[in-house]
Order: C-alpha cells, then structure tokens, then sequence
C-alpha cells in the first residue's frame, strides 16, 4: 500500500468523459477543485459529445483527447506526459437493449478496455523508472452486476454475490472483477462504485428518464417494456459524482462502495410524474406551447395519453435496489437531492437545452428507436 493521494495532488485521467455521468464529473470536480488537472479520455462514441463539456474547453488545467481506452500507446503516454496520477474510468458501453442487440463492443470497450488502463497504470505506477508511486484507480461501475432482486428482497449490498443477467452487466462485472484482480495480485491501489440509475442533464435521449421527455416535448409514444412495474434505485448524477468525489478523497484501497439514493420507483410511475409535471408546465407556460407544438397539451389532451405498452426487453431485470450504507458510514455520503426536485431540475435542464439535445435527434436516432419499439 502506498500513501493515499491528497486530492490537491491528484492529476485525474477521467475516461469516458463527454458520456452522461462523466461529463457531469468533470463539471463538479473543476467547480469545486478549479486548479487540478483534468485529462479526458473519450472515444466519441454515439454517446460521447464534446458539447457536454464545452464550457470546461479552454479553461487551464482541463485537456480533451478523442481517442480509445483500447488503446495502450495513447493511454502510457498520457499517464506519462501529464504526470497523472489518477484515473476514474467511466468510459463504457452503457445501455443494456444495445448490448442485447450487439454485445461485442460491449466486450471490447467494457472488458479489453478496462484491462488496457489497468495494464498502463501498473507499467506506469509501479513498474516506472521511479517504481511505484503514490496513485489511484477509480472503477465507475453498476449495480446491474447483482442481477434481480424479488420485491421482498433486501437491497444489494458490497457482499451481495454477482449474478449479471444481460450481457451489458455481464461485462461490467467481467471489469469490476479485473480491477479486483490487479488490486490482489499486483497492490494497484484501486477503489470501484457500484451506483443505481442516474438522471439528470446531459443524458443521452434513449435512457428512460429524458427519452420520456424529449418524446413527449414531440408527441411521440412513450414506450413502457412489458407492464412497467420494473423497479429502479433513481440518483441524481451530481449526487453520484459527491460519492465517486468522498471515494477518491477517502475511500479504502481495494474496497468498494456502493451507491444510491434510498428511491425506488417503478417505471410506469416515473413516466406519469414526468407526464404530470410537464402538463404542468405547459398549462402556465403560453412559450412553451409555441415552441413544441406536437405537445399533447397543445391538443387538450394529457402527456399521459402517449403510454404505449410494447414488447418487454428480453431478460428484463424486475428490481434495482442499492444499500448505501457503507459509503455512509465510513465516507459521511448523503444524496443532496430529493427525487421531485432532482426530476424537476432535468425537465427544466432539457426544456432549456434544446441545443444540446437537437443534434442527437438526427436520422440515425430515428431509425435506432423505431427499430426498438415496433411490437
Ligand atoms: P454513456 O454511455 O453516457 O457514456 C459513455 C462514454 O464513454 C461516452 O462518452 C463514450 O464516447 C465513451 N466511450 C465508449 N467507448 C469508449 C472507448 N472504447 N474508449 C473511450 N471512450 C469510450 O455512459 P454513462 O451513463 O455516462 O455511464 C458512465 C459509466 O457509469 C459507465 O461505466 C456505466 O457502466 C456506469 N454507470 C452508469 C449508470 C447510469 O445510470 N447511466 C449507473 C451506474 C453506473
Ligand atoms: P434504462 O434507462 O435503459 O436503464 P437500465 O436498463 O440500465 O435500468 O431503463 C430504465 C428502465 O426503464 C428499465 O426497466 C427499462 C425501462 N424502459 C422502458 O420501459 N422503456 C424505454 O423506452 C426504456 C429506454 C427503458
């Protein structure tokens, strides 16, 4: 065990940056820690866009590189170039329905990937002309890697055994179990986070949460898999980033920790609050009517009215629940955010940002989605 990195000395290398969650990372860490270095790896996927972290461009301290976490030469010579200490790896494939469609990137990017950082930080870490320095290597993974849990079940917890049921959390959990490994073999100080769903802005529109939105704002349907009583543990993604901070500033080497927020809700319930809160703002809102005409409260009618009931996903996990009594404990993490007032800052985010959002909406997008919810 070497000393643990303050966070001042920390030179981060944060993979998977311009994606959802981690490009809501790199906003947090340079409001709080404006002075640190800031490196982001990210491959520009479908998922990735520079957008997101436009406002982070240019500051001092702050580096983009499009570039693949596959990649060995690139990933040594950042670590080695910027001196970095730290990497918090968000970089991933990271929805379940496209890894049942085509698992193989799911592989490549979530397993090889993660194994290829692993790889460079031990050459770069301990095996250097300095031998091992002071570092860190942040997992950022999913409580997906549990499976299922009946409605009587309790929360998943850090012992909870892996029993991944799609290919995207059988990945995830392949990755969670290589970084173990370089923990015990190898003394790579590293941590991982297993947190719930996320919500909040900058997500990618084929997620629940703003799919349901940006649908409604287009009157299009909104596609409930099998009866929507699936249930998931909903955070807020600032409140994920305040956890993923508290562990790389605390966090035990070679532990991990899970994540969430203590609200469980079911689908169906979700996409009828988002519905409510949107003929809400609607009914007060005459420029809002204006600017989304396809609205159903532009037609007297209720949001409610575009639920369409469609085929289920094939292995549909039935329950997510995460016991964050760890990270609580020993790090003194508490989610900031009520779910209404989480909800109601997204809704707000995603009517603002049409020019975040308007690009994604492209030709591509439409034919991936109908191809999803036809049956
Ligand atoms: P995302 O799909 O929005 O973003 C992933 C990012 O990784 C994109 O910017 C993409 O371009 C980049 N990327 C993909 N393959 C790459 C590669 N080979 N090399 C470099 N960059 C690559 O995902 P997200 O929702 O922000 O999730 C981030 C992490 O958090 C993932 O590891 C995911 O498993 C985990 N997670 C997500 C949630 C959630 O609710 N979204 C919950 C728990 C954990
Ligand atoms: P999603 O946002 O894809 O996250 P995850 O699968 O990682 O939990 O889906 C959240 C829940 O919403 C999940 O139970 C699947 C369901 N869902 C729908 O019912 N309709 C949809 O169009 C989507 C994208 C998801």
């Amino acid at each position: 065990m070497t000393e643990p990195l303050s966070i001042a000395d920390m030179r981060l290398l944060v993979t998977g940056g311009a994606g959802f969650i981690g490009a809501n990372f790199c906003h947090y860490w340079k409001q709080r820690y404006p002075q640190s270095t800031l490196v982001v790896l990210d491959a520009l996927t479908y998922a990735g866009n520079r957008a997101s972290l436009k406002s982070l461009e240019g500051q001092e301290g702050f580096l983009f590189v499009a570039g693949d976490i596959n990649d060995y030469a690139l990933v040594e010579r950042l670590l080695a170039e910027h001196r970095l200490n730290t990497i918090v790896h968000f970089a991933a494939e990271s929805h379940v329905d496209r890894s049942i469609h085509d698992p193989d990137a799911f592989l490549r990017t979530n397993i090889l990937g993660t194994h290829t950082l692993l790889q460079a930080a031990r050459k770069q870490w301990l095996d250097g002309p300095e031998g091992r320095i002071p570092h860190r290597f942040h997992h950022i993974s999913t409580d997906e890697v549990y499976g299922t849990l009946r409605p009587q079940d309790p929360a998943f917890r850090e012992d909870t055994p892996y029993a991944p049921n799609s290919p995207y959390a059988a990945s995830k959990a392949a990755s969670d179990h290589l970084v173990r490994a370089y923990q015990h073999t190898y003394g790579l100080a590293t941590t991982t986070s297993n947190c719930s769903n996320n919500y909040g802005p900058y997500h990618f529109p084929e997620k629940l949460i703003p799919l349901v939105i940006l649908n409604i704002l287009h009157g299009r349907p909104l596609p409930i898999y099998g009866d929507g009583q699936q249930i998931r543990d909903w955070l807020f993604v600032e409140d994920h980033c305040q956890g993923i901070a508290r562990i790389l500033e605390k966090g035990r080497e070679g532990e991990s920790y899970n994540i969430g927020g203590h609200n469980e809700w079911a689908n169906l319930d979700i996409v009828r609050l988002i519905c409510r809160l949107l003929d809400q703002a609607f009914a007060e809102d005459a420029e809002l009517r204006q600017r989304y005409p396809q609205m159903p409260a532009c037609h007297g009618q209720a949001a409610e009215s575009l639920i369409s009931y469609v085929k289920d996903r094939p292995g549909h996990d039935r329950r997510y629940a995460i016991d964050a009594h760890k990270i609580s404990a020993e790090l003194g993490y508490q989610p900031q955010h009520r779910f209404e007032e989480g909800i109601r800052k997204t809704i707000d985010w995603y009517l603002q940002r049409s020019d975040w959002w308007q690009p994604l909406l492209g030709e591509q997008y439409a034919a991936w989605l109908e191809k999803q919810y036809v049956g």
